[in-house]
């Protein structure tokens, strides 16, 4: 039994990782690919969407864009960590050109989702890795394709401390308006935050591993990850770069990987220093209801098996 899901993202070198994961686990049938404005403008997004998949030969999933930027704010972007074209490292192969082109889809990220939703046998999973526009614009404006959605899975958020702010995580603090959005819709919504994220870190051994599957993805994704530790050395401190998105994957493709617990969940829209924090009651403190599932944990070395056995099966 596979699970069938589309990705939505905003490629950002752990967004490769995760159309990786998708695209290569048997546990998940990947039918469509939307991206969003967020680590750099929409035009970087899809094109980086469609390199990724190119690279590893993945030439059958329709790729589509989607938002420019949030519901109500600015586009904030984050070129500091993953570069001008948001894939700093690797000289990146036109997506258009080569042996595996994958051309931009016409339709619009919406338009994608509808019909990947009404196509399949079963409703679909959304794994979102990026600021979660894309979602809230097709649950605003198709709310009669919400039945079709299995669940929500986003890499965003944290339980703890953020990424963009003191409090705020990037893609949370991007689009809070998004997320409030989605969490009202009543879907089924699972929420990874930096808390577990911060444990895939791309040590020099994970590195080593994925190297030595000795494949053109494995040495794309190689390049890639040179860049992405060196930038978070230089701007967090930490040489050994968390892979976030990846591990949103890991909740549909291996669910024994990653602890979730069912709690409150709310996104601040108007703090003067706390826009876009998320606040997680995981102590029931607000006796509210429990409106979505918050990752608490992550087996490790599960995980990074995980992302190995996916890579290995790509090109
Ligand atoms: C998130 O922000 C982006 O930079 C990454 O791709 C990830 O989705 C981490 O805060
Ligand atoms: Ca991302």
């Amino acid at each position: 039994m596979t699970v069938p899901v589309i990705v939505d993202c905003d490629p950002g070198h752990d967004d490769v990782f995760a159309l990786w994961f998708a695209a290569g686990h048997p546990s998940l049938e990947l039918l469509a690919v939307t991206t969003v404005g967020g680590n750099v403008p929409l035009e970087h997004t899809s094109r980086n969407a469609r390199v990724a998949l190119s690279v590893a030969g993945v030439v059958d999933v329709p790729v589509a864009a989607g938002a420019r930027g949030p519901l109500a704010r600015e586009l904030s972007t984050a070129e500091w960590i993953h570069g001008e074209n948001g894939l700093g490292g690797p000289e990146l192969p036109d997506p258009d050109a080569g042996p595996t082109p994958v051309p931009l889809d016409p339709r619009s990220a919406t338009e994608l989702i509808a019909d990947t939703l009404a196509e399949a046998s079963e409703p679909v999973a959304i794994i979102a890795t990026g600021p979660i526009t894309n979602v809230a614009v097709l649950l605003r404006d198709r709310p009669d394709l919400a039945p079709r959605i299995r669940e929500v899975v986003w890499m965003g958020g944290s339980t703890e401390r953020g990424n963009a702010t003191p409090y705020a995580e990037f893609n949370a603090w991007v689009d809070p308006e998004a997320l409030d959005l989605v969490l009202q819709s009543g879907i089924r919504f699972t929420m990874v935050g930096l808390n577990v994220t911060h444990r895939a870190l791309v040590t020099s051994r994970v590195r080593e591993r994925l190297a030595a599957i000795g494949t053109r993805t494995a040495g794309f994704g190689d390049e890639l990850l040179e860049f992405f530790c060196r930038t978070n050395d230089e701007v967090f401190g930490m040489p050994d770069g968390p892979l976030h998105d990846p591990v949103a994957v890991a909740v549909l493709a291996d669910p024994d990987a990653v602890e979730i617990v069912r709690t409150r969940l709310d996104v601040e829209l108007i703090g003067s220093e706390t826009v876009g924090a998320t606040s997680v009651d995981l102590d029931g403190m607000l006796a509210r209801e429990p409106n979505a599932f918050v990752a608490v944990g992550l087996d490790v070395e599960r995980f990074w098996a995980d992302v190995e056995a996916a890579v290995a099966r790509l090109a």
